[in-house]
């Protein structure tokens, strides 16, 4: 296991250096497996430790009279230095016995016990994600922060803290008054029953259309938003009937994409309490009345209104940006959390900054542990029924594509339930193909790519944990905990061995920096690696020994591969 092995090499060179082994271990890197290429295990480049400004002579001098020093013992068993980096090997069958020892012993928490991810704060960090507007498009963009969140509230629990999974409703605002006043003259009971997203959709575009073209319905939705804003019990009543049925549905396809919410809010929470936020600003002498009766915050330095932010409408009403202040300082009383995320796409990225910076202006220090992770724009995500409306017509599609793709191909297996496991697939490559990249860039996304089943594909990790799986029904001794190291020296082996040692390191980074995509990289090696080793290390003809110690081998990479896919969001198949 990685940390044994960097605390056994820090030690050696603490020895040497004079320095505190603790001050080096950080410094100690597993070496990223290079293809066809053996390699030494760890690296550790000297001038991380070496502080003193010495000339590039005397360094070269000095760092070979130090690794001179070095002696090998029972876990180092070869030192190397080549410009500036030391290298480390690791005794071979110790390395072997090691690292599957440790997989068997922590499962799916192996290299989250890791001494590395002490160092992140530990506590309640609450992610709010999702947050589609009822009666709107749920469009691509929903999907992106369904699964980011998702993906960061995974891994944030992985790490220890406890999680708060919050989804804030775009649920107020002129689409009710709009929904309200054309439901009773577009809208159909029966049809809000059975298919409740689709209809309200329906009638919002026939009402939006309607009130374009004719002022009566602008001013009856206008009418029925004030009856809304004011309490009137029988315009609240179908508010929340509206309301309560789409969650209702959301939760349904949350469900297919294995997302759960804590706590479902939303704006409409606040449509009262932006009253003491007004308030507030009004106290702290922050809030400005501009000539048109706006209220706005001053964002400049020098007060001079360049740039502001406006928190109330000529008539009184609020903003988003006013319920958001709310709802922050609402979650920051309610829970006290450690930390905030909130997922949206980029383009809300000065909402963000202007409500960070007004609730720093009212003197909330917790919104330093507030951060707004934000990701880019998807261009072409097209189902046959034409553009995204609903998150259910992605799912329908990448399960429709992979039913399609599993029936053509010749090595598919039989499965219980082909649907479901189309489903999980297609939910793999949608977040295989949404992981791969930045979070901030823009993609174009294309369901022939991300439904590839070789390439770094979603599909291509099924496949590889699906054929682990498989083989894994031959292991009879399973419950054998012993093997035999020595029969694991092949070089695809090792090569496979020394990428699982490098397991923590990865999840530091992704979780340090947030952005899946190195997470993905390394599980796309693993998935490399699991297929030459796969090819190479026979299990059926070996004698007992060999393929004991081979499917324990190959049961490792199994359980690493599946906890980084349930990390990413995606539930692992055992055949497909
Ligand atoms: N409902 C918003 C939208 O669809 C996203 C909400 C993001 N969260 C927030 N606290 N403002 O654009």
């Amino acid at each position: 296991m990685a940390c044994y092995f960097r605390r056994a090499i820090a030690e050696q060179v603490a020895r040497v250096v004079g320095l505190p082994s603790e001050k080096i271990l950080h410094h100690v890197h597993a070496i990223p497996v290079h293809r066809k290429r053996s390699s030494p295990d760890f690296q550790l480049y000297l001038k991380s430790v070496l502080d003193d400004p010495l000339n590039a002579t005397y360094y070269q001098e000095k760092a070979e009279k130090l690794t001179g020093k070095l002696v090998c013992d029972s876990i180092i068993s070869d030192f190397g230095f080549a410009r500036g980096v030391l290298t480390f090997k690791i005794n071979r069958p110790l390395l072997v016995k090691k690292v599957m020892i440790n997989i068997r012993q922590d499962g799916s928490r192996y290299g989250f016990n890791s001494e590395l991810l002490s160092g992140f704060p530990k506590g309640l960090t609450l992610v709010e994600f999702s947050s589609p507007n009822i009666a709107k498009k749920f469009h691509v963009g929903h999907l992106r922060s369904t699964i980011i969140g998702n993906f960061i509230a995974n891994l944030k629990e992985a790490v220890g803290n406890k999680v708060l999974r919050v989804n804030y409703l775009g649920d107020w605002g002129l689409q009710f008054g709009l929904l309200g006043a054309g439901f009773t003259k577009f809208g159909c009971e029966e049809k809000l029953k059975s298919n409740p997203l689709q209809h309200l959709f329906e009638v919002y575009v026939e009402v939006n259309a309607a009130a374009e073209k004719d002022e009566e319905m602008k001013q009856s939705a206008q009418e029925f938003m004030s009856k809304l804003e004011s309490g009137h019990p029988q315009a609240l009543s179908l508010w929340t009937h509206f309301r309560g049925l789409s969650i209702e549905e959301y939760a349904k396809v949350y469900k297919r994409l294995g997302v759960q919410f804590d706590e479902y809010t939303g704006e409409s929470f606040y449509r009262e309490k932006y009253q003491d936020i007004l308030n507030l600003l009004r106290s702290k002498n922050i809030l400005k009345i501009t000539k048109e009766g706006t209220g706005v915050v001053d964002l400049t330095e020098n007060g001079d209104l360049s740039a502001f932010s406006t928190v109330m409408r000529s008539d009184g009403s609020s903003l988003y940006i006013t319920r958001d202040l709310a709802a922050a300082i609402d979650r920051m009383e309610k829970y006290n959390f450690d930390e905030m995320v909130y997922v949206t796409d980029k383009s809300q990225q000065t909402h963000f900054q202007n409500l960070f910076k007004i609730l720093k202006m009212l003197g909330k220090d917790q919104v330093d542990c507030c951060k707004h992770v934000m990701f880019g724009r998807v261009q072409g995500m097209q189902t046959r029924r034409g553009d995204v409306i609903f998150l259910e017509d992605v799912l329908d599609e990448a399960r429709a594509r992979m039913l399609q793709n599993m029936a053509k191909a010749e090595t598919s297996k039989t499965t219980e339930d082909p649907a479901d496991t189309a489903e999980k697939i297609g939910v793999a490559a949608l977040i295989i193909q949404d992981f791969k990249g930045q979070l901030q860039a823009d993609y174009r996304f294309s369901w022939n790519d991300a439904l590839q089943s070789c390439g770094d594909t979603g599909v291509f990790l099924q496949y590889t944990h699906a054929r682990l799986q498989s083989l894994l029904t031959l292991w009879s001794s399973r419950e054998e905990e012993d093997f035999n190291a020595s029969c694991l020296q092949e070089p695809s082996a090792i090569a496979t061995l020394q990428h699982l040692l490098r397991y923590d390191e990865v999840i530091y980074k992704t979780l340090k920096e947030l952005q899946p995509r190195y997470l993905v990289a390394y599980l796309m090696g693993l998935g490399h690696l699991a297929n030459v080793a796969h090819q190479s290390l026979h299990v059926k003809g070996s004698t007992p020994e060999v393929a004991h110690a081979r499917l324990h081998f190959f049961n490792s990479i199994r359980v690493v591969l599946a906890s980084g896919m349930k990390l990413l969001g995606i539930s692992p198949v055992d055949k497909m």
